[in-house]
């Protein structure tokens, strides 16, 4: 679900609607897009760092292809391939949409890698780089986080500006990676200034592959991919607007069967995503090291693979249960959520909003029995916030963190419009909605600080990149959670 559901839901048909979207496409499309690379014309990527393995991936051109293919692969120390330390070989074809995702492993923790694919006809795909996750003691770690990415939108300037970073340890997306609507004058429409293929909203296997392949041809997107590995969990846009048990918002009668709707929708996804996917599970843990332990979890899941005992639960039975047991085994220093929407309170009796009391204090309980810190990375409402999450409401006091039991931070939006503002009670301490980019978390031993970077909205449909700037950032101190506002980026 985003901001404005209702208002969002437009028809914009006729020829008049086209004319301008045509105008407007010529004058909003990125100046130079990166050379393709024969035969690899989607790149690379990589994604879900462990220790000793992460997720590669790439996609061969399927013109003039037919039948299987096997496609070689190789990691390295170093971008020339003179200390290859990882070989191996996986078979596509259009049975997967002629996509490669396989699991390099054999690694070594805490390692910056080059890798690569050769192709059948012995051509090489673009280098990528990927970073394995590290184990022991670890000082600092940088990710940035990014959410709701809409192509039809704007230009994908932010993922432009993380791609240029050389201090990530990874990029988190926190869902809304593509979405699933039509082009003005094609059908319901969430966006209107680049062309998107399909034009149409997209309801089975060959459109959702089609809407990956079409945002994958993005080079500001296909650069933060091939430069830095991805940790993914998706939201509803990856499937349809807004589901519910049986259906979705955003699906009707004439879009066909919703279960076969959401099939096709999980295939493409398991075909184009670097992600470890364990059937329709993507909640999952990362841990890196001493330092952070990164839970992803699926807000969506009660509604598309419903449970008799999912209850009201936020999560459902299951996956709540499984945070449970996942949150009391932290050992790290912070717990970072990585979800879907706003965790915390966020109206004046410090109580309302967000998950709602009963199951945000259900998540501070489990994580209690370790020496954790938690904190929580928020998508999907295209603004920005940090919040002061409260574990004791009545005595909270923002000046010396009294009640506060955890931190959050949303990450805005790449190109989606903003909303408004996050709430008005005195635990959330700054809210943006008119600023497009991404947040940067930045985790030492002592503390956590996240900063926020990007540029007025309008700037997404400029042609050139846009400066970024530093929209301003919060602090915690470990053990003594309480935002505080930073006077100057964490150092890169
Ligand atoms: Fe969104």
């Amino acid at each position: 679900m985003d901001p404005h559901s209702t208002t969002r839901r437009r028809f914009l048909a006729g020829t008049a609607t086209a004319a301008a979207l045509g105008a407007t496409v010529s004058a909003c499309a990125p100046t130079a897009p990166a050379p393709a690379v024969p035969g690899f014309s989607h790149s690379v990527a990589s994604g879900d760092p462990h220790p000793d393995s992460v997720v590669l991936w790439t996609r061969l051109d399927p013109a003039g292809r037919s039948g299987t293919v096997d496609v070689s692969w190789e990691v390295a120390t170093d971008d020339t391939f003179s200390n290859v330390v990882a070989t191996g070989s996986a078979t596509t074809g259009g049975f997967r949409d002629w996509t490669v995702n396989l699991v390099a492993a054999g690694l070594t923790p805490g390692t910056r890698y080059a890798y690569r694919f050769v192709d059948d006809a012995g051509r090489l795909s673009p280098v990528g780089r990927t970073r394995t996750a590290p184990v022991g003691s670890v000082d600092r770690l940088r990710f940035a986080v990014a959410s709701c990415s809409n192509y039809a939108f704007g230009n994908f300037h932010a993922y432009g500006h993380m791609a240029d970073r050389s201090d990530l340890d990874a990029w988190i997306h926190l869902g809304d990676y593509i979405y699933e609507y039509a082009n003005p004058g094609s059908g319901e429409t969430y966006g209107e200034y680049r062309l998107l293929d399909p034009v149409t909203e997209i309801r089975t296997l060959s459109d959702y592959r089609r809407r990956y392949a079409h945002y994958r041809s993005d080079p500001d997107l296909q650069t933060l991919h091939r430069l830095h590995p991805m940790i993914h969990v998706w939201d509803d846009h990856e499937f349809a607007d807004d589901p519910f048990i049986g259906g979705a918002g955003n699906h009707q009668a004439e879009d066909g069967e919703w279960n076969d709707r959401i099939a096709a929708a999980l295939r493409a996804y398991s075909e184009w995503m670097p992600t470890r996917l364990d059937g329709n599970r993507i909640f999952r843990t990362l841990r890196y090291g001493d330092l952070a332990t990164i839970v992803g979890l699926d807000r969506q899941r009660r509604f598309l693979w419903p449970a008799p005992d999912d209850g009201d639960l936020y999560l459902g039975r299951e996956q709540f249960d499984w945070l449970d047991g996942q949150l009391g085994d932290v050992t790290s220093s912070w717990a970072v959520l990585a979800q879907q929407t706003t965790f915390g309170a966020t109206g004046p009796n410090r109580r309302s909003g967000g998950w709602g009391e009963r199951d945000r204090g259900r998540v501070l309980s489990a994580l209690a029995p370790s020496a954790a810190d938690l904190v929580v990375l928020t998508g999907d409402i295209h603004r920005f916030h940090a919040i002061d999450v409260l574990d004791d409401p009545d005595v909270y006091d923002r000046s010396t963190g009294a009640g506060v039991g955890a931190v959050e931070f949303a990450a805005g939006s790449i190109s989606s419009p903003g909303g408004n503002g996050s709430g008005n009670g005195p635990q959330v301490r700054w809210t943006s909605g008119d600023q497009r980019g991404y947040l940067l978390v930045d985790l030492t031993p002592e503390r956590v600080q996240a900063d926020f970077f990007g540029f007025p909205d309008p700037e997404k449909l400029l042609v050139r990149r846009p400066a970024e700037r530093w929209l301003g950032g919060f602090s915690s101190r470990r053990g003594a959670p309480g935002l505080r506002q930073a006077s100057a980026p964490a150092p890169g």
